[in-house]
This record gives structure tokens, C-alpha cells and sequence, in this order.
């Protein structure tokens, strides 16, 4: 079960009604739970079996060369005997050494992110590390990871989580340099909520941090002639968001989508699914999630040329409401020691699933355990519109940093990120 809070965006308008004018969607009403079916039993066995063939050959290729920090990841829940580190099982441990930086000092740090100055008083929640159980993630070391970085180009696509991130990484590499004007938004651009693009050039590393917002990855579009009256617009599920010839010629490239996948974004707003020129008014999300995120996958094996792009998705950004109708967000002071079963959530299992067969090789961002013990982490009443309480985004700097540390572990232990 999932649950999501857009009454934390704001005061935005229906995404539906505005299908056209790209990211001007954001709605009031609060999330139901949204419940997927469980698979059967068929598919569990050939998917644990297709698991275990790809254990064996991760094995055999990881220890055919060089031995790196961070060994990549499958599947959460499986106890696999092969003696490697699930970098996203682990526990979070205090270090007074963080944070990694000052929001206040970070221009591209959002207002609304950024806890701390808008009140919040205790600090604690800034100086937790997340230390998996069997390895260690490198500590962050800003200045060989922008020569590493150095004429690259990193793409972030997905919702505002994704834009949180985007904000991290560039806070995070912002300490290591000295002119911080020499950091802007290639078109003058302020962060919003509903912006399409933003980019961020560092100057001196000729390096781009992008982010494109994709709530839904797949295209909108609008209501087709003679559907019925609740129709107001639809979702092509075979077909990529059209930006998305945008996003190939980069050399990391980082997605999200999920917390859109809700009644409360998609029905109750008038929004149906469409396949080719087949309205599917009876289609459930979690069927409709899986649709759009094989179109992913095609896209993805058809258009990104692996031997350049680091591909990378992140799974569900756990989140932390209460209460009998999730409306309810009480940040906590310290992590919580049980997650609650928070660690799990349908969203990641499909895209576990999804991503696994695929004939490019995707990293999983496997978030959603590590985020579920972070109770004290949350926005809470410390946003840019504290009568709103948020317990779906994170302050800054917080969680999403350390999402970072594990994408740039990935990165550096690579031994070649191709020469643009
Ligand atoms: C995982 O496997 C080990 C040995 O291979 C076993 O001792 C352990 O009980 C297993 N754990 C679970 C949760 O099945
Ligand atoms: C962050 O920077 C601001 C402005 O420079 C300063 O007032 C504040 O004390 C700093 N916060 C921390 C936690 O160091
Ligand atoms: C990627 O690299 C491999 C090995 O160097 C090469 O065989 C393959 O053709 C390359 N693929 C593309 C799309 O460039």
C-alpha cells in the first residue's frame, strides 16, 4: 500500500484540465490507498528463477573484473547466498560530520525544501548516514567527483521527487566550487513546482545537471471525440512523454513515476488511459503502471545506447502519513526503528520487475527501505506553506542526499563514463 499527499504541492491546478500546457498540474485532494493485486504464482516462480540466472551472471561478471565498492542490486526481498552487498539494506547510523552542506548557501535549494530555514529548530535529523549492512558507501569527496564529472551531462525525469534530488546533487556539488556564479540555470529560470525543464550548467566543469518533469512518463493528451462525459483527458500509455528525445544524449540519466499513480490524480480528475486509439475506461493504475512502464522499457532498449548512458530508476520515495484517513503528518525527532512496513511498496516491486528483463542494464534505486525508517525527516509544517503538512517530500539537505552518495558511488566505480 502507498499513499501520497498532493495537498502538499499546493494551490496548483487539475492536472487533467490542462493537459496542454505541460506540468501545470497539481491537485488538492488528498490520495486513497491504492492496492495492487497480488501476482500469481506462475510469474513469481519465473521471475525468482529469471532472478537467480541473473545473480549467477552478476556474479560471474562482477568477479571477472575489478572489484567494485558497491555491487549492483536486485531484489530486495530475497536472501540471496551470493555473498555481495545490497548496498539498500542497512541501518541509518548518527555522524555529526554531516550535513554535506548549508541550504541557505545553496541557491538551487528551494524555499519550501528547505526545512531550516523555514523554523524547524532541531538539527538531528541532518546528521544521519545511511551505512549498509555488509559495505560502506564512499565518503563524499566533491572535488574528485566533479573531475569525474567533467563534461557530462545528468538527467533527472520524473515528478517532484525527482526534482528534490536534482536540487541535492546540485547543492552537493556546489561546495566544491569557489565562484558559486559560475553554477546557473542555463535559461535564468527560478524553480517552480510546475516548470518542464530546468538545467543547471556548472561553468567551470562543463558539467549539466538536468531535470525534466515527467509525473507520468508516458504522454498526455486530450479528451477524444465521442468518449464519455467524465472523460476530460487521457494518458497514452504507448506512447513516451514527447520530450523525451531530450533525454537520450546524456551520459547518466535517473528516473521516477508513482506518485501519480493514484484515483485521486487520475479518475477523480477526469483522467482515463488510452492504448493506440483504444479508450480503456476499466483499466486498474497498477495495470496501467505496468503498460507505461514497459513502454519505458522499449523506449529505453530501442533508443539508449548503453556503451554512453548510465541508466538509472528510482523506486517509491517512502512516505510517512498517519492516521485513519493518511492525513495526518507527525514528523518525528529521530528515524524511526521499525519501518512499519514502509520498506515495501507495490510501485518499486513493478518496477523491479519491469526493469529486470530488460536488454539494457538499469540500476534500481531501491529507496523505499532505506526512506522508511526517516519519520523525522519529512517537510512536515517547515514548507513554503506550513498550513499544508507534508510528510511525502524531505527537507534539504536530508534523504535525498544520500540517494546521491549511492548514485555517485555507482558512477565512480564505473570505470569508464564515456568521453563526450
Ligand atoms: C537465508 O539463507 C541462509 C543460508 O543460506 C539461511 O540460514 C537463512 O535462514 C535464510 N534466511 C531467510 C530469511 O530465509
Ligand atoms: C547556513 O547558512 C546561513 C546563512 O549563511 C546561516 O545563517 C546558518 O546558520 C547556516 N546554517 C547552518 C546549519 O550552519
Ligand atoms: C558498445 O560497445 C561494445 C563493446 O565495445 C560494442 O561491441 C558495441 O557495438 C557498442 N554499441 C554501440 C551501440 O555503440
Amino acid at each position: 500500500m502507498i499513499e501520497f499527499n498532493p495537498s502538499a504541492f499546493g494551490h496548483l491546478r487539475p492536472f487533467c484540465t490542462r493537459v496542454f500546457s505541460f506540468g501545470k498540474g497539481i491537485i488538492k485532494r488528498h490520495c486513497r490507498f491504492w492496492i495492487f493485486p497480488s501476482f500469481n504464482w506462475v510469474i513469481a516462480v519465473g521471475s525468482f528463477l529469471t532472478f537467480l540466472l541473473a545473480m549467477a551472471c552478476a556474479y560471474l561478471f562482477l568477479f571477472s573484473r575489478f572489484q567494485p565498492d558497491i555491487h549492483s542490486y536486485e531484489i530486495p526481498k530475497s536472501n540471496s547466498s551470493v555473498n555481495e552487498c545490497n548496498v539498500f539494506r542497512g541501518s541509518w547510523i548518527k555522524d555529526e560530520s554531516y550535513p554535506l552542506y548549508n541550504a541557505s548557501q545553496c541557491p538551487f535549494a528551494e524555499r519550501g525544501f528547505n526545512c531550516l530555514a523555514n523554523g524547524r529548530r532541531d538539527r538531528g535529523y541532518t546528521k544521519w548516514r545511511w551505512k549498509p549492512k555488509n559495505c560502506d558507501i564512499p565518503r563524499f569527496n566533491v572535488h574528485q567527483i566533479l573531475e569525474k564529472m567533467r563534461g557530462k551531462r545528468i538527467v533527472f525525469v520524473g515528478d517532484s521527487l525527482s526534482r528534490t534530488q536534482w536540487e541535492s546533487l546540485i547543492c552537493m556539488l556546489m561546495t566544491g566550487v569557489e565562484d558559486k556564479r559560475s553554477v546557473y540555470e542555463v535559461n535564468g529560470n527560478k524553480i517552480t513546482k510546475q516548470i518542464r525543464f530546468l538545467g543547471v550548467r556548472f561553468s567551470s566543469f562543463d558539467l549539466r545537471i538536468d531535470f525534466y518533469r515527467s509525473v507520468f512518463l508516458v504522454q498526455p493528451g486530450p479528451t477524444p471525440r465521442r468518449a464519455p462525459k467524465r472523460v476530460k483527458s487521457i494518458l497514452k500509455l504507448d506512447k513516451l512523454d514527447d520530450i523525451s528525445n531530450e533525454w537520450i544524449d546524456s551520459d547518466v540519466l535517473i528516473f521516477n513515476s508513482g506518485h501519480w499513480w493514484t484515483p485521486s490524480k487520475l479518475f477523480e480528475m477526469g483522467c482515463y488511459f488510452q492504448i493506440g486509439a483504444s479508450l480503456k475506461l476499466g483499466m486498474p493504475i497498477t495495470t496501467a503502471f505496468k503498460t507505461a512502464l514497459n513502454t519505458w522499457v522499449s523506449w529505453a532498449e530501442t533508443t539508449i545506447n548503453a556503451n554512453k548512458t548510465s541508466l538509472f530508476f528510482r523506486t517509491f520515495e517512502s512516505s510517512h502519513w498517519s492516521g485513519r484517513n493518511r492525513l495526518s503528518c507527525k514528523v518525528t525527532r529521530r528515524p524511526s526503528s521499525k519501518t512499519g512496513g514502509k520498506d515495501w511498496s507495490s510501485v518499486s516491486d513493478i518496477i523491479i520487475r519491469a526493469v529486470k528483463k530488460m536488454s539494457v542494464p538499469v540500476t534500481v534505486l531501491h529507496v523505499t527501505p532505506m526512506g522508511a525508517f526517516r519519520s523525522d525527516a519529512h517537510v512536515g509544517t517547515w514548507s513554503d506553506n506550513p498550513s499544508v503538512p507534508d510528510c511525502s517530500h524531505w527537507c534539504l539537505p536530508g534523504v535525498p542526499d544520500m540517494w546521491n552518495e549511492i548514485l555517485l558511488s555507482y558512477l565512480m566505480s564505473k570505470n569508464e563514463l564515456s568521453v563526450p
